[in-house]
C-alpha cells in the first residue's frame, strides 16, 4: 500500500456510495427469468436496452459497415494501422449532424469543433482538466449523477459545490441557490471555474427550461466562469416541453460575438441516446478554439476505435434510419416510462413529472421511518435485499431530502418491468400494515392465515411473491 500513488489508495473516486454497492449486490444475484426468477432486478442502470433490434436489423442489411468493408473492397488495414487524435472527418460530421437532428434542426455544429472521447465519462473529465486546476471548483445542482463524485474529481483533484435543488419547486434551478453554492465556495476558500448541468437531468429524467437556461448563461457571464453542459441524454425526450440546448438559447439570445460563448461546452455521448454504452463514444463540443486543441491533444488518452468510428459512421449517415430510429425510440422510452409510472402510481408511489431519460425521480418518502438519511438507508436496503430491486437512494445522487430513489426502466423487458412493480406494490402493502397500531396488528394477525405481513424485517415477502404466481 505504502508504495501506491495517493491517487491509487485514496478513496476519492466515489466508487464507494450505495449507487455503486447496489451493483456489486446485483452482480452477485442477477434476476433472470428462468435461471434466477428471485434474484435481484437491476432498476439502478441508466442503460437504454428498448432499441438494439433496430441496430441488428441495420447490421443485417449493411454488412460492409460490419465487415470493415467500403464498396465490398476491405478497408482492414486503413482501419487497423495508425489513427490520427483528430478522429475520422465522416464520423465528426456524421455526429454533429445527428447531434442537430435530435435537436429538431435548430442549432447546427461545426465538426472543427469537436473532439472526440471514450464516452462522456472522458469528455467531462478532460473538460474538468482544461478548465480548472487542482483544488478550483465546480458548482453542481443536486441531485446529479454519482459517476460525477469520479469523474470530475478524483484524478483533477477538482471540487464539488453543490447547488441544492429541492423538491418545493420540482428541483428547479434558482438564483439564490446559485448564489447560495458560490458564497459556500468562497468560504471555503475555492475559486469557482464554472457550473456543470445535466439537460435532460439524470437523475430527475426532466428538461431545463429557458429561464433555468438564461440564469445559468447570466450567471457566467457576471462571474466570468465557464458553463458545462452534459447533454447525454438529449435523444431520450419522449414527451413535452421538447428538448432545449443551451446552444439554441446562446443563438436566440444573440451572443455568438461575445466572450460566453466560448465559455459553454456541451458533453454528449451515444451511450444513452443510442444505448450503446459499451462502443465507449462521447464527445466534447466547444466554442473555445483553445479549448479543443487542449482537448484532442489529450483525448489521445481514450481515444474511439477507428472500426468503432467507420461503423458508425455509416450507420448516423443513414438519414432515413436515424429519423426512424429516434421516433421509434422516444415511444418506446414513453410507453416504458408510463407503464413505471402508472404502476407505482397503484401503489401509492408518485413519480417527479417527467419527461426524458431513462429512469423516474420516485418519491418514497411515506415509506420512510423518519425524515432522515439513516431512514432511507434502511428503505433501500430493505428494497435490495428482501424486495430484491436495485435502485439508487437520492442520498447517492446528494439530494438534501431524505426518500427520493433513482428508478430505471429502460434496461429491462415490459415483462421484468412488472414483475419489479409487482414486487414493489407487494413490498408496499406490507410497510403499510407495518405503520397500524399494534391493535389492528394482532386483530389482524388472528383474521389472516399468512403472517408474513408482521414481519418487520420483510423477511418472508419472497415466499409471498412465490404464492401471488
Ligand atoms: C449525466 C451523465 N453523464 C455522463 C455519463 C457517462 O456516460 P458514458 O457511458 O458515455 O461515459 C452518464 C452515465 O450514466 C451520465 O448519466
Amino acid at each position: 500500500m505504502g508504495l501506491l500513488s495517493r491517487k491509487a489508495s485514496c478513496n476519492s473516486h466515489g466508487q464507494d456510495s450505495s449507487y455503486f454497492l447496489g451493483w456489486q449486490e446485483y452482480e452477485k444475484n442477477p434476476y433472470h427469468q428462468l435461471n434466477n426468477p428471485k434474484g435481484i432486478i437491476q432498476m439502478g442502470l441508466a442503460e437504454n436496452q428498448l432499441c438494439l433490434d433496430l441496430f441488428e436489423s441495420w447490421l443485417a442489411k449493411n454488412p460492409d459497415a460490419v465487415s470493415l468493408k467500403r464498396d465490398g473492397e476491405s478497408i482492414f488495414k486503413e482501419l487497423g494501422l495508425f489513427q490520427d487524435y483528430h478522429g475520422f472527418p465522416p464520423f465528426k460530421k456524421a455526429l454533429v449532424d445527428f447531434m442537430s437532428e435530435i435537436r429538431g434542426n435548430k442549432v447546427t455544429f461545426d465538426p472543427n469543433h469537436i473532439v472526440l472521447t471514450a464516452g462522456a465519462t472522458s469528455a467531462n473529465e478532460t473538460l474538468m482538466f482544461c478548465l480548472a486546476d487542482e483544488g478550483d471548483a465546480f458548482l453542481l445542482p443536486t441531485p446529479y449523477y454519482p459517476g460525477f463524485d469520479r469523474d470530475l474529481k478524483w484524478r483533477t483533484g477538482v471540487e464539488i459545490v453543490p447547488i441544492h435543488c429541492t423538491s418545493s419547486n420540482g428541483f428547479k434551478i434558482t438564483l439564490s441557490a446559485i448564489e447560495e453554492a458560490y458564497q459556500q465556495a468562497q468560504k471555503k476558500n475555492l475559486r469557482v471555474k464554472g457550473v456543470l448541468i445535466t439537460n435532460p437531468s439524470n437523475p430527475l429524467g426532466t428538461t431545463m427550461t429557458r429561464h433555468e437556461l438564461d440564469l445559468l448563461i447570466n450567471f457566467i457571464d457576471e462571474k466570468q466562469i465557464h458553463l458545462i453542459s452534459d447533454e447525454v441524454y438529449s435523444g431520450t425526450v419522449f414527451n413535452s416541453p421538447s428538448f432545449l440546448s443551451v446552444m439554441e438559447v446562446l443563438n436566440h439570445r444573440n451572443l455568438r460575438q461575445t466572450d460566453v460563448w466560448e465559455r459553454v461546452h456541451i458533453v454528449y455521448s451515444l451511450s444513452k441516446d443510442l444505448g450503446l454504452p459499451g462502443f465507449r463514444v462521447g464527445a466534447i463540443y466547444s466554442n473555445d478554439p483553445v479549448v479543443v486543441a487542449a482537448a484532442t491533444k489529450m483525448s489521445s488518452f481514450g481515444l474511439v476505435s477507428s472500426q468503432t468510428q467507420y461503423l458508425l459512421s455509416a450507420m448516423l449517415s443513414d438519414k432515413k434510419f436515424t429519423e426512424e430510429y429516434v421516433s421509434e425510440n422516444h415511444k418506446r422510452l414513453r410507453q416504458q416510462q408510463r407503464e413505471l409510472v402508472s404502476g407505482l402510481g397503484k401503489a401509492g408511489i408518485n413519480c417527479l413529472d417527467s419527461n426524458a431519460g431513462l429512469f423516474c425521480w420516485v418519491d418514497m418518502r411515506h415509506l420512510l421511518k423518519s425524515d432522515t438519511f439513516e431512514a432511507e438507508m434502511e428503505l433501500w436496503k430493505n428494497i435490495v435485499y428482501e424486495v430484491k430491486l436495485n435502485i439508487s437512494p437520492g442520498s447517492s445522487c446528494h439530494c438534501v431530502e431524505p426518500g427520493w430513489f433513482r428508478v430505471c426502466f429502460a434496461n429491462m423487458s415490459e415483462n421484468t418491468l412488472q414483475l419489479a412493480i409487482k414486487r414493489l406494490e407487494s413490498f408496499v402493502g406490507s410497510v403499510a400494515i407495518n405503520t397500524r397500531t399494534h391493535e389492528e396488528l394482532k386483530s389482524l394477525r388472528r383474521k389472516t392465515r399468512n403472517n408474513w405481513v408482521f414481519r418487520l424485517s420483510f423477511q418472508s415477502f419472497h415466499d409471498r411473491e412465490q404464492d401471488d404466481r
